[in-house]
């Protein structure tokens, strides 16, 4: 491919440097009027009249896992506990160090510098509020595209996988929307970057970018997004619910993997770069949103400040980086980080995330294909 084919970070990211934390930080979600978002949708509704099962036997046994690991969000998950948002916020920040996190930034000359224990009380509370509910919000992002996998991919057992998936977003808003409602203190719009890659995604024509965007980029972050809220929170409610959300997404990202490798094996070079510059942006945008221009915003604390604060919050790169840990090794089962004259693998070695590319992909990851739900297996 010529030089010219290929775009430049401003043409797939909307920025010349990925750093810029001024460009990111301008852009902030908001409310929309009348509660509603709607995107064109321009993708072919496909039947098949091949209706023989089992024709992808990796799909077929995880569908027949998938049908046995339904649980209920109703009825199996504590909603008794009560949380004291407050006393979790004070209790996570004791477990995982923060407060001595916090005592080695320097915050001289921004607003932080007047801020006290009840305003980095207030922060932890406004960053739990906000990340919960773009969780909630990617869900509704997954059960969307999911239900659109069931009308465009042309494989039966792709269908009927996926109507499972649609089933378990489903229940996966439905908790963390309870989560949010009866047990923090307040909702945040969808994060501008976020919402901006959901866009794409949705709007996009070919049904396996929707798998790229959702399954592996999208999926494989909350996975490991969840992993992590799930280590490092004291609540217990929400500790059962990240363990019994996380052992569905497993499932969902190793039917990403195990979808597209049957298809990128037969690409073009020029199709496989489109779908590694996609990866990029879905990575790029991905890593924006944890800006937390939504929670800055509403604390009123301006843009300079929180430059100089993120730019010398190493514990947060460290985060950042975890986050890539499922999508790097799943992109190379895929082929796509070495593709074409390695375009991919470059990018990501400049995300600093690299490294991920020799940890197992998500076809191997036990929950995806475990017997029974997360209830009888009793996930802790
Ligand atoms: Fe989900
Ligand atoms: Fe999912």
């Amino acid at each position: 491919m010529s030089d010219a084919a290929m775009k430049s970070n401003a043409e797939i990211i909307g920025r010349d440097r990925v750093n810029d934390l001024e460009a990111v930080l301008s852009v902030v979600g908001r409310e929309e009027p009348g509660g509603i978002h709607r995107v064109e949708d321009h993708c072919a509704a496909e039947f098949t009249w091949d209706y023989a099962k089992g024709a992808r036997p990796k799909l077929d046994k995880l569908y027949e896992k998938a049908k046995k690991a339904q649980w209920n969000g109703s009825t199996d998950l504590p909603w008794e506990i009560e949380v004291d948002q407050e006393a979790v916020v004070r209790a996570n920040a004791q477990a995982n160090g923060d407060s001595e996190r916090w005592a080695t930034t320097d915050v001289s000359g921004t607003v932080l510098q007047s801020w006290g224990d009840k305003e980095f009380v207030q922060f932890g509370i406004e960053n739990q509020n906000w990340m919960l509910s773009q969780f909630m919000h990617g869900e509704q992002g997954a059960l969307l595209c999911t239900a659109k996998i069931v009308e465009t991919v042309p494989w039966i057992d792709a269908k009927y996988y996926a109507a499972t998936q649609v089933m378990d977003e489903a229940r996966h808003v439905e908790v963390f929307s309870r989560y949010l409602d009866e047990k923090l203190s307040g909702h945040y719009p969808v994060n501008a970057h976020l919402g901006l890659l959901l866009d794409d995604i949705v709007s996009d024509s070919r049904w396996d970018m929707t798998y790229l965007g959702m399954q592996i980029m999208v999926e494989g972050l909350a996975l490991a997004a969840f992993g992590f809220m799930h280590m490092t929170t004291t609540e217990p409610l929400l500790k059962r619910l990240l363990r019994y959300v996380m052992a569905d997404e497993a499932r969902h990202v190793a039917f990403g993997v195990l979808s597209l490798q049957e298809l990128y094996g037969e690409l073009t070079a020029a199709e496989l770069r489109e779908r590694q510059e996609f990866a990029f942006e879905a990575a790029v945008r991905m890593r924006d949103r944890l800006s937390l221009q939504e929670v800055w915003d509403r604390l009123g604390v301006p843009t300079k400040d929180i430059i100089k604060i993120m730019n010398q919050a190493p514990e947060r790169d460290d985060f950042q980086i975890l986050l890539f840990s499922k999508i790097v090794p799943n992109v190379k089962k895929l082929g796509l980080l070495d593709a074409g004259d390695g375009w991919l693998r470059q990018k990501f070695t400049e995300l600093g995330v690299i490294a991920f590319e020799e940890w197992t992909d998500s076809t191997e990851d036990a929950d995806a294909f475990a017997d029974g739900s997360p209830v009888e297996r009793m996930v802790s």
